[in-house]
């Protein structure tokens, strides 16, 4: 599999912290790998580093310039909202056909690229389409990471719901372990695998940033890249 989109229940559920560590994995088996974050509201300037572009690039080895940047995350909004009201707050608006043809040619580069997308799947990028519509366009495999926090089995078991009536490829479900309580990792990822089976449905317990996800977890992940 060429390309991952990487999707999310929601923001904040550890989409970047997951394409991070898949990069990392794939880098360290030798593999040619690439990660594009086209859009990214709530961007600031002065903490690069910290933003999604910057965490993909720092997994990708490479450096956080202006350039670099461009070529990863050109949509990028100052305000914390969905792409649509940030765009807007600046007067601005996403084309969604420059969108998708900026991510098709993303997606025809070398070995894995990862795509993260932004928020969870059905935020507003304008006034007529939604992420949903973005990946609808791509038809390349999603991969829908979630978190584990308390109410996560019916935000992921919907989510689901909406990509298999959109006849996307579910490439499979990774849940990041939230610091919110909830279940544990193990039930909960036992419990959304058994509504979602045959769909493989991984669990990332917490982990350090800049490392690589546990053994255990690489050799599943190398089920569906
Ligand atoms: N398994 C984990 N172990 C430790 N920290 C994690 C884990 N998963 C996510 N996090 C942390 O949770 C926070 C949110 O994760 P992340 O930024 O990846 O979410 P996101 O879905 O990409 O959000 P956005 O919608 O803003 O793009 C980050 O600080 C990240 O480092
Ligand atoms: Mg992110």
């Amino acid at each position: 599999m060429a390309a991952v989109f990487v999707t999310g229940t929601g923001t904040d559920v550890g989409k970047t912290f997951i394409t991070a560590a898949l990069v990392r994995h794939q880098r360290e088996a030798g593999r040619p790998v690439d990660a594009f974050k086209p859009i990214i509201s709530g961007f600031d300037p002065t903490a690069v580093a910290n933003s999604d572009a910057g965490v993909l690039l720092t997994a990708l080895g490479r450096a956080i310039t202006r350039e670099e940047i461009d070529r990863i995350a050109p949509w990028r909004f100052a305000a914390p909202l969905s792409p649509d009201l940030a765009a807007e707050a600046e007067g601005r608006s996403i084309d969604f056909g420059k969108l998708v043809d900026f991510s098709r040619a993303a997606a025809y580069g070398r070995g894995t690229i990862f795509i993260e997308g932004v928020g969870g799947i059905m935020v507003p990028l304008d006034q007529t389409h939604t992420v949903l519509d973005w990946m609808s366009a791509l038809r390349i495999p999603v991969l829908l990471v979630a978190g584990s926090y308390l109410g996560t089995i019916s935000h992921t078991l919907t989510a689901l719901h909406v990509l298999a009536h959109r006849n996307l490829d579910i490439a499979g479900v990774v849940v990041s372990e939230s610091e919110a309580p909830g279940a544990s990792l193990e039930d909960t990822v036992a419990t959304i695998a058994r509504f979602s089976s045959p769909i493989e449905v991984i669990g990332l317990p917490r982990m350090p940033p800049d490392t690589l996800p546990p053994a255990a977890v690489r050799s599943r992940i190398d089920r569906f890249l």
